[in-house]
């Protein structure tokens, strides 16, 4: 009988799936244009003041552990910036962790607020480790629709028809990866409502919430008067320090329904011991120092955006919304173009451009793709060009 547990036999990350197939192409001397991986730092120079702030922090000591619940200094700059970029008053340091990026954040916190058996809401499509780490806890991912024609924004009505007695948490992801959806201030307060109703949390991620385009990013903390909302953000995309590690979670809960599920999430950090002590510290002057980069960055990532988007537009047989944030776009497929899973193996295999199957966001994701934008104009072009090649082949064929 193979070895192997099941939990772990039906989690998936279809964004770097097929990485290791096209590394092998590359090795054989094919140019392959990876546009799978939402990764700034690739694309973007990380501020000399965060980057000097590290190497500082590396060479005057910061080898040892820090405490576990992040340092101090750092908790206290995540405070600040939640109530000035975002609005989210009444934060003290107690009520922020410090984390190894979001995706840490995911894995602590989904365990502490469900048992084995009990459901979480999770946006459909979403960003898969909410369904993967949702599984390894043995909790049921139980998915709501986000409407594609409506911008895909979360559908109330679908989540009030799912929300039941073993709902322990709703997710909401915005800016959102993959459909770049920025939501209304009306679609937030009506998903804190039904929470509301129900006595349970939102879960919020914000990781994208300094990256966007069209509209008003409202943080869902920021609306909610008493309904708990657990924050999740990071450093990663907005500071470009992808591969430094380094996100937070934080508890707005004015009522303190909240406390065990954070002592819980407390336990759980001091078990990993950690988050990596020089990140932590140059954490600290990423946050309080300055944000000129992140305009640059927006003005740079809106032009790959409309570019984006109007190429794709011009393509016979695609549906796509615009994208208000992040650096995803989520075309829909014509239905010539067949699966979408075996489209961009094919791409791959012939053009030698890598794309991101929407199935593997949920259900709702299939036959579309996610094309990250990060890149500059020149290669999205060449990108965009070989993509168009691709279709009319198959149209033809
Ligand atoms: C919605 C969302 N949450 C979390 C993450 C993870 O970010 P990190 O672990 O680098 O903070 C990502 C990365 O793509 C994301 O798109």
């Amino acid at each position: 009988m193979p070895l192997g547990s099941k939990r772990v036999s039906m989690i998936n990350y279809a964004i770097r799936d097929l990485v290791n197939y096209a590394k092998k192409l590359e090795n054989e001397g094919r140019k392959i244009i990876y546009l799978n991986i939402g990764d700034p730092a690739l694309f973007f120079e990380t501020p000399a003041h965060i980057r000097e702030a590290l190497a500082k922090a590396a060479t005057e000591g910061n080898s040892h552990y820090a405490p576990s619940e992040g340092i101090p200094k750092l908790r206290e700059a995540i405070c600040r910036k939640e109530r000035e970029v975002n609005g989210v008053n009444g934060l003290t340091p107690d009520d922020v962790l410090v984390t190894a990026g979001v995706s840490e954040g995911i894995q602590l916190v989904l365990p502490s607020i469900a048992d084995a058996g009990d459901e979480i809401l999770i946006p459909d499509p979403s960003y898969p480790p909410y369904v993967s780490y949702s599984i390894l806890s043995g909790i049921n991912p139980k998915t709501y629709r986000c409407i594609e024609e409506e911008g895909w924004r979360p559908d109330i009505d679908d989540i009030r028809s799912k929300i039941g007695e073993k709902v322990r948490a709703i997710v909401l992801i915005n800016p959102n990866n993959p459909s770049g959806a920025v939501y209304s201030e009306k679609t937030i307060r009506e998903i804190i409502h039904v929470a509301g109703e129900h006595n349970v949390p939102v879960i919020s991620d914000e990781i994208y919430d300094q990256i966007v385009y069209d509209g008003n990013f409202k943080s869902t903390a920021a609306l909610s008067d008493d309904v708990p909302v657990i924050g999740l953000n990071g450093l990663s995309k907005t500071y470009l320090i992808t591969g430094w590690r380094l996100g937070y979670i934080y508890f707005h809960d004015p009522e303190g329904v909240l406390d065990s599920v954070k002592e819980g999430i407390k336990k759980m950090t001091r078990m990993r011991l950690s988050v990596n002590t020089p990140a932590q510290v140059a954490g600290v002057a990423a946050l309080n120092g300055s944000k000129e980069h992140i305009k640059e960055l927006v003005l740079s990532l809106r032009e790959r955006r409309d570019y984006s988007l109007k190429r794709l537009n011009e393509f016979t047989d695609v549906y796509c919304e615009k994208p208000r944030g992040a650096f995803y776009i989520f075309p829909k497929l014509g239905e010539k173009w067949g699966r979408d899973d075996e489209f961009v193996v094919e791409l791959l295999k012939s053009k030698g451009v890598l794309l991101v199957s929407g199935s593997g966001f949920g259900e709702r994701g299939k036959g579309h793709v996610r094309i990250v934008f990060l890149p500059p104009i020149e290669v999205l072009e060449e990108a965009f060009n070989k993509i168009e090649e691709f279709i009319s082949q198959k149209m033809i064929s």
